[in-house]
């Protein structure tokens, strides 16, 4: 083989390299050249028949050919892989901006939007979410919340019993305010919790089904005080009916678990028979508050010489309706697809303060 020859199958090696216009195509060629069967492999081989002195010349030559061949290879390679990358970048570029894509089915139903509502504005203040079983005892729905065997209030509240073992008599829960006495019983102050959930009352009329929802809300530290309940609730009444201003007023009412009790009342418009939450010369219940009585403290083992605290008790299904305009309580439990359709809310718009609380 003469230097021209081997010039001429550089040239040709070369040229393929520039020309390959994929990796596998690359792939084909780095075989053909270096391969073990490939060209330059085989000249190399050929080496062992030519003499000890033309080897030794030939030799260093076909090295340097195939460093040239190799050198080629990574530089078409890296060239080729970026390219590769860049229009992999562009043709699966995702715009991660844009909003959710509706869903053509399947609807949250207004209840579970309204309490992922709650937990946002709530969890932005610090409160972190409890929960508590459905089915009670007469402790923690009662007693420990200073509702003492014989007292009104137990006639008051409807109570839906059950059959329990050993003359037990399990109820199901009338409020949320039982998680109270749980959480008091197994943490230690300062607490800061909110209590969505399901309560049961033999009660159904246009304004009461016999399951529906509270959240609950409950603090406890060393210098809380009635300032601070109205301000937590001003702000959570502000954020949840996205009015920059909400008039609150207390009414004082008799709960047995809180000293002193009341009921709150936010400041809205009926004018034209469309009501409107905010500034106005009406008023409406939405709540019941007050600070935590100190037997229950006690119950609960905490000392009320050093700690109190306040808590409230919302119904969910009530601030729904006001919020989305649903005129029919028992409608949230009809389970018609029409309905949900109509009030229901995407799943994929997580509400939060940031980003809004509804969807639009
Ligand atoms: N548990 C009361 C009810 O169901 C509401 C409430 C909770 C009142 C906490 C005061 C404090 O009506």
């Amino acid at each position: 083989m003469t230097a021209t020859d081997l010039a001429a199958i550089r040239g040709a090696i070369l040229a393929e390299i520039g020309a390959a216009a994929d990796l596998a195509a690359l792939d084909r060629t780095r075989v053909a050249a270096l391969g073990k069967k490939g060209q330059v492999t085989e000249l190399m081989k050929g080496l062992g028949a030519v003499s000890a002195e033309e080897r030794k010349a030939r030799g260093a030559e076909l090295n340097r050919l195939k460093d040239e061949i190799s050198a080629a290879l990574d530089q078409r390679k890296d060239s080729l892989s970026e390219a590769e990358l860049d229009r992999a970048l562009g043709a699966e570029r995702i715009d991660v901006t844009l909003p959710a894509r509706p869903e053509s089915e399947g609807r949250l139903h207004p209840i579970s939007q309204t309490i992922d509502e709650i937990v946002a504005i709530f969890g932005a203040m610090g409160f972190k979410v409890a929960e508590g079983p459905d089915i009670e005892d007469d402790f923690h729905n009662f007693t420990a919340l200073n509702i003492p065997p014989e007292h009104p209030a137990r006639q008051m509240m409807d109570t839906f019993y059950l059959q329990g073992p050993e003359g037990g008599r399990p109820v199901l829960r009338t409020h949320t305010s039982p998680v109270q006495v749980r959480t008091m019983l197994s943490e230690k102050p300062p607490i800061r919790i909110i209590v969505p959930g399901r309560t049961y009352r033999s009660d159904s009329d246009m304004t009461h089904t016999p399951m529906f929802h509270q959240v609950e809300g409950l603090v406890i530290d060393k210098t809380t005080h009635m300032g601070h309940l109205k301000g937590c609730l001003a702000d959570f009444c502000r954020a949840f009916f996205e009015v920059p201003d909400v008039p609150v007023r207390f009414r004082p009412s008799f709960f047995p678990f809180v000293e002193p009790g009341a009921e709150m009342d936010i400041g809205c418009s009926r004018k034209g028979g469309e009501l409107k939450i905010g500034a106005g010369d009406d008023w409406l219940e939405i709540l019941g508050c007050g600070m935590v009585h100190p037997k229950v403290l006690r119950h609960c083992n905490i000392d009320p010489g050093e700690y109190q605290g306040f808590a409230f008790g919302m119904g969910i299904e009530r601030v729904a309706m006001l919020k989305y305009g649903i005129p029919d309580l028992r409608t949230f439990y009809e389970a018609d697809l029409r309905w949900l359709k109509h009030y229901g809310f995407s799943g994929l718009e997580v509400p939060s303060l940031v980003r809004g609380l509804v969807t639009p």
